[in-house]
């Protein structure tokens, strides 16, 4: 391995100024030094490894070999969550969750996309400036909470926007990565407030025995609920779900909207290709611009994990105990494997055209793939057709920068006037889309 002498080292830091991000000094580092590194910072010397290969060794052939469990706050926060936990524990929790989120389900949770859409949006002005950024966590908490836990949240939305926010902030990076027990401020009240909401969620259900004959359905809650798990162990998986499955999708459709701005040409010709179809089976091109959004700004941008037996990636060592991250972010950005990697370029999707192996990866891969990736990309279809068939958006044509947080976010935010189109949506169209 390549060491980083002093001059890198001041390269990476001008980067890190500049693009006021680590990804600058992550990119610099790639390709001075190439698919295999350590970050030198005091106290913490993580390893990153990226491109097909490594994925390949990291989340499938060699996964045995890593721990998804570490120390950081992601692990105080959500206790025995499916994303944390390891081995037999994982796999029973994530067996009981994928019916709950198995494609056949998404035909019925698309009426809620609409419908928690069409909410958030019904309450925007004439020729006002939204910010893509809020509305879309709006958005998505809504649908991901009436969906997964049939609770409606439209009431409560000022009540747990900031614990929601706050929780996000806890596990995002931060000084605690090099001191772990720095002390952290401001987080117990509100994360109180969260769990306080969402036990009271399962005390609800607890309550009502004949919810599912009642309601005529069941939901993820109630899944878990009649799986015998205790109320610790569902609040667990219920704010894994909660966050992991709303925080990417707000990323996922503020980039969108951040790209589709900056590019009015790709913009135009995919409002055209929603207005000719009434069936969302066949948006060819807004769904290229899904992918090249994920490719381009993977909300998850880099996967964490422990080394529990020495692993070597060509002759390179990691011992035991140390820390790996798999770069998602820079397998995207691999100029050797995508042509004119930096630039946005949706028809790179077209005419079945499939990156090879696992050189795209925004859902990671393996047996431990993201389970909610169909749910998410349905839903950022449902919801971007539904929106630009309904709002011309006007990009305001401010600077946007990647902010690390615990998802790749567009800061300081996506701001777009937002005009009412005259057509109609026929919400029949949206029914049936898989
Ligand atoms: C655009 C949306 C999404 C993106 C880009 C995304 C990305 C990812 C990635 C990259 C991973 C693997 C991380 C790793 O290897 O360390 C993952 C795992 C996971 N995701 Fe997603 N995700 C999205 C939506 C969702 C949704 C909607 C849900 C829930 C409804 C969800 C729940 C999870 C869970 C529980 C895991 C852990 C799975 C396991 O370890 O078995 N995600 N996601």
């Amino acid at each position: 391995m390549n060491k980083i002498d002093s001059k890198l080292g001041r390269a990476a830091l001008f980067s890190f100024l500049k693009e006021k991000s680590p990804l600058g000094p992550l990119k610099i580092l790639a390709n001075h030094i190439g698919y295999f590194f350590q970050i030198p910072m005091p106290m913490f010397k993580p390893y990153v490894v990226f491109g097909a290969q490594a994925n390949k060794k990291v989340l499938v052939t060699e996964r045995d070999k890593v721990l998804w469990r570490n120390t950081d706050p992601v692990t105080d926060l959500l206790g025995q969550g499916v994303l944390i936990v390891d081995g037999d524990e994982h796999d029973h929790y994530r067996k009981l969750m994928e019916p709950s989120l198995h494609a056949s389900r998404l035909p019925e949770y698309t009426a809620s996309m609409i419908s928690q859409t069409d909410r958030v949006s019904s309450q925007w002005r004439d020729g006002e400036i939204v910010d893509m950024l809020v509305e879309s966590r709006k958005i998505a908490l809504l649908i991901i909470m009436d969906t997964l836990f049939s609770k409606d949240v439209w009431d409560d939305l000022d009540k747990i926007w900031k614990p929601v926010l706050k929780s996000i902030q806890y596990i995002s990076p931060g000084a605690w990565i090099l001191w772990r027990k720095i002390p952290r401020f401001g987080f117990r009240k509100p994360l109180k407030e969260l769990d306080d909401y969402l036990f009271g969620i399962i005390e609800e259900r607890r309550k009502k025995k004949d919810w599912k004959v009642e309601s005529g359905k069941s939901d993820l809650l109630q899944h878990l609920i009649d799986a015998g798990l205790s109320d610790k162990v569902i609040r667990d998986q219920m704010l894994t779900m909660l966050i992991a499955g709303h925080d990417t999708s707000t990323a996922l459709l503020a980039w969108t909207f951040a790209l589709l701005g900056q590019h009015p040409e790709i913009h135009q010709q995919v409002v055209n290709e929603i207005d000719k179809t009434n069936d969302l089976e066949r948006v060819p091109l807004l769904d290229n611009v899904i992918k090249e959004s994920l490719r381009l700004y993977p909300p998850i941008h880099i996967g964490n994990r422990r080394i529990a037996q020495e692993m070597d990636f060509d002759g390179n060592k990691i011992p035991k105990d140390e820390r790996l991250f798999y770069s998602i972010y820079l397998t995207h950005r691999d100029e050797n494997v995508w042509e004119n990697a930096q630039s946005f370029c949706p028809e790179r999707f077209s005419s079945g055209k499939k990156p090879a192996g696992l050189s795209y990866v925004p859902f990671g891969g393996g047996p431990r793939v993201c389970i909610g990736a169909t749910f998410g990309q349905v839903e950022a279809r449902v919801v971007l057709s539904y929106l630009l068939k309904k709002f011309m958006f006007e990009f305001t044509n401010h600077k946007i920068h990647p902010h690390m947080g615990a998802t790749l976010e567009p800061r300081p935010g996506v701001m777009m006037k937002v005009k009412r189109r005259k057509l109609s949506v026929n919400s029949n169209q949206y029914k049936e889309i898989k």
